[in-house]
């Protein structure tokens, strides 16, 4: 047997607990979690979402009671996403625009119910379109500078129904600083802005058009607004744009597959960061579980606490009541 140099013998550092946790380099808390949650309306209702296992549809009611949850785990904020009836939705996303729409009266709940979390409202007018896309379309096309002015009197019907944080999803070109002025002319400064900066068109969306009920609608895809998945550069140049135009945050999405990403953008802006680890990520890991293929815990853990290692400040999860129950219980 050749000999062997051990000098340096790295095992000596993962000999037990308390050594692994004393040189760890990345810790994940509750802190670091938005828990994206799926409205529908009526009362005292849930309705699974069957491609996410261990997902609801929660009625506004419900949702406030989550949010109570939430509160008392310690998760900072929570995303809501609409699945609007089908009735509601037209060409133009109307109703995106109704004070009282699901999400405007979910806010209102919330904070009435869990004043102390932050609330996050996604802008695009997906939810609310005969054909599912994220903007207004003209033939086929998706129209970018009247989607704009959309996404502007949408993200300020939510500033009116007391969200906290409006997020951009559409991925239209120069509608972070649209939004910024329209907030700021009308009195909400202190409303922040995650931009949805490098958001690829993804297959991993599957489950959550199937949530928000839009997949069925969608007509095409989305490839002429959100990025191609062969591109990194582009990603910093998006990014570079909506932190100019006045973002506060920016997010890279979807996650588990972007985790370059995250860490090149990271790096180069030293901006607060987040990543979205989206539906199909949960899904995949929650089809294994159910299969007895992994285990649901420690997938769970491994798979966020990448996303510290890549340089995230936070993480929007499916998972985020799951794990603020086990990092409450000291796992
Ligand atoms: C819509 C939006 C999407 C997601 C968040 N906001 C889907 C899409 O762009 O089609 C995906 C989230 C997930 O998959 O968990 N603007």
């Amino acid at each position: 047997m050749a000999s062997l140099d051990l000098t340096h013998r790295p095992r000596r550092l993962r000999q037990s607990e308390w050594t692994r946790r004393l040189v760890r380099e990345n810790v994940l808390t509750t802190n670091d979690l938005i828990w994206p949650i799926f409205i529908i309306d009526g009362e005292n209702r849930r309705e699974p979402v069957g491609s996410m296992p261990g997902v609801e549809r929660l009625t506004i009611d419900e949702a406030a009671k989550e949010a109570v949850r939430a509160q008392a785990l310690g998760i900072p904020a929570l995303a809501l996403f609409p699945n609007t009836d089908a009735s509601l939705r037209d060409e133009t996303g109307t109703e995106a625009f109704n004070e009282n729409n699901l999400v405007c009266r979910a806010c209102r709940a919330i904070a009435k119910a869990a004043p102390e979390i932050g609330i996050m409202t996604d802008v695009a007018l997906d939810p609310y379109t005969s054909h599912g896309h994220d903007g207004l379309m003209r033939g086929d096309e998706i129209i970018n500078d009247e989607t704009v002015e959309a996404l502007v009197k949408q993200a300020l019907n939510q500033a009116r129904a007391g969200c906290h944080i409006v997020a951009p999803s559409d991925m239209m070109d120069g509608r972070i600083g649209a939004i910024r002025q329209a907030l700021d002319a009308n009195g909400f400064e202190g409303v922040q802005i995650m931009s949805y900066a490098a958001k690829y068109a993804s297959a991993f969306y599957g489950p959550f058009r199937e949530a928000v009920g839009s997949g069925g609608f969608l007509r095409g895809d989305k490839r002429t607004y959100q990025m191609d998945s062969a591109n990194s550069d582009e990603a910093l140049r998006e990014v570079a744009l909506d932190l100019e135009q006045g973002a506060d945050m920016v997010m890279v999405k979807p996650g588990m597959p972007y985790l370059d990403i995250c860490r090149r953008v990271k790096d180069e802006f030293g901006a607060p960061t987040f990543a979205y680890q989206v539906s199909g990520e949960y899904s995949m890991i929650m089809a294994a579980v159910e299969r007895g293929w992994l285990d649901r815990d420690k997938a769970m853990f491994e798979s966020l606490i990448a996303f510290k290692r890549a340089g995230c400040d936070g993480i929007l999860t499916y998972f985020a009541p799951f794990v603020a129950e086990q990092l409450q219980k000291g796992a």
